[in-house]
């Protein structure tokens, strides 16, 4: 089964496959960009980007928005984690949290999908901390300064390992198990 995923971000198309080839579900890349909205949830920011591109393709699609909430930061950046990005960076976030012990953090995917029957969300999550120092050449965003639970290497450091117990796995893992079920 093949399914539109609208993003512009080849790294997430990759990893959503790493999930999809065990379920025989494989997504195709749609460069289609669609409006961000401003809210806290990703969730709403995944379900409104999903009927956007719905309804300007009138094809079955998937959007996912991801956030790296921190605890210290009290959920800082959040769903603007995109924007807190471009700004400032993993090297920002670090000087941010350069004084606090508390490094608990935690990453949310929200996958979006909408066809002519609405749209559905599945969420991921991933908990972790934040690392003292940028770490690792792999993947992209945080992954050099985010260490999961149980782990010591940042996702940057080790794909596989990122692969295996990630925020947008755990969100996909969820997706296809419905979108096989309901054929
Ligand atoms: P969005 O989901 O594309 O809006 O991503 C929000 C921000 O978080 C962007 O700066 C991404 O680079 C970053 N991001 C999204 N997913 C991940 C991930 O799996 N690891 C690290 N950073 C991510």
């Amino acid at each position: 089964m093949r399914i539109l995923f609208a993003t512009s971000n080849h790294h997430k198309v990759m990893e959503a496959n790493e999930v999809g080839k065990n379920f025989g579900v494989e997504f195709s890349q749609l460069m289609e960009r669609y409006p961000e909205i401003r809210d806290e949830d990703v969730s709403r920011v995944a379900e409104a980007g999903a009927k956007f591109v719905f309804e300007k393709i009138q094809k079955p699609v998937v959007v996912e928005d991801t956030g790296l909430f921190i605890e210290a930061l009290n959920g800082f950046p959040g769903s603007y984690s995109a924007f807190v990005f471009k700004k400032i960076g993993n090297q920002g976030i670090l000087q941010l949290l350069k004084e606090k012990e508390n490094r608990n953090a935690r990453f949310i995917s929200a996958v979006g999908y909408c066809d002519s029957d609405g749209v559905r969300i599945f969420q991921g999550l991933v908990e972790g901390s934040i690392a003292r120092e940028a770490k690792g050449g792999a993947g992209f965003g945080y992954d050099p300064i985010f260490i999961p639970e149980g782990q010591s290497e940042t996702f940057a450091q080790d794909p596989e390992m990122k692969n295996g117990i990630s925020h947008r796995r755990r969100a996909f893992e969820k997706f296809c198990r419905w979108v096989i079920g309901r054929k």
